[in-house]
């Protein structure tokens, strides 16, 4: 890939804003050297401002989502582009979540430009199982984990039920739901159906991933390919 179109695709400007950086000098090699349109080191030897490139794609990352944020890119409020680095929100591929937080949720969001994998991560036939901590309004009563289980719950609106969840209660208003699949306020609905109202919620992990001790709320960070691989370890 040509050097304009490299740099313009990781979000550094336009082609022509990235046509004039590189004839301003600002993008160099390792040792300071002004790179030419027509040159293309490895993208690790490549500055720009000093500074070395943004991962190339395929990029997969690991937030930490605060209370507040949506996950959508046209939303007017705070939205999860609002924590990482403005280009990103520019780069093509675009960089999106595999599977959606509600704007009210925390925790453990997965963003990737690799359309195939976001697939995987989403698609219930991968059994990438996703980890919520939940905490309640009202005590549970005791007949949540087997009707979560069923398999046959269905909620307001939907035509299929549900796939079997698990829940494990951790404490008199406090329970850890693990669910197959991702459908729109699944766990808040979930809750509803059993007579019951999510206070707050937090995702802890997608698969074999979990949330890293580490990251702070609002951080983020990409993951390895290492860390890629154990989404799908359960
Ligand atoms: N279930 C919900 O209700 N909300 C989320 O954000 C994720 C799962």
């Amino acid at each position: 890939m040509k050097l304009v179109k490299l740099l313009a695709n990781l979000g550094y400007g336009s082609r022509k804003e990235v046509q004039r950086f590189i004839r301003q000098g600002v993008v160099t090699d390792e040792g300071g050297r002004a790179l030419k349109e027509n040159e293309v080191p490895p993208h690790g030897q490549i500055r720009f401002r000093g500074e070395p490139l943004d991962p190339a794609p395929p990029l997969v990352i690991a937030l930490n989502k605060p209370d507040g944020y949506t996950c959508s890119f046209d939303d007017p409020g705070n939205t999860v582009y609002d924590l990482l680095p403005p280009r990103f929100a520019e780069r093509s591929p675009a960089l999106n979540p595999a599977g959606r937080l509600d704007k009210d949720t925390t925790g453990l969001l997965l963003m990737t430009d690799d359309g195939k994998l976001l697939h995987r991560i989403i698609h219930p036939k991968s059994h990438c199982r996703k980890r919520y901590h939940a905490i309640l309004d009202r005590p549970i009563e005791g007949h949540e984990a087997e009707l979560f289980a069923s398999g046959t719950l269905m909620l307001n609106g939907e035509s299929k039920p549900l796939l079997s969840a698990s829940l494990e209660v951790i404490g008199e208003k406090e329970a850890l739901v693990t669910l197959q699949e991702g459908r729109y306020h699944q766990v808040r609905r979930m809750f509803a159906a059993a007579g019951n109202h999510v206070l707050a919620l937090k995702r802890l992990s997608i698969g074999g991933f979990q949330l890293p001790d580490d990251l702070e709320e609002g951080q983020w960070r990409a993951m390895s390919e290492e860390e890629i691989g154990t989404i799908f370890q359960s």
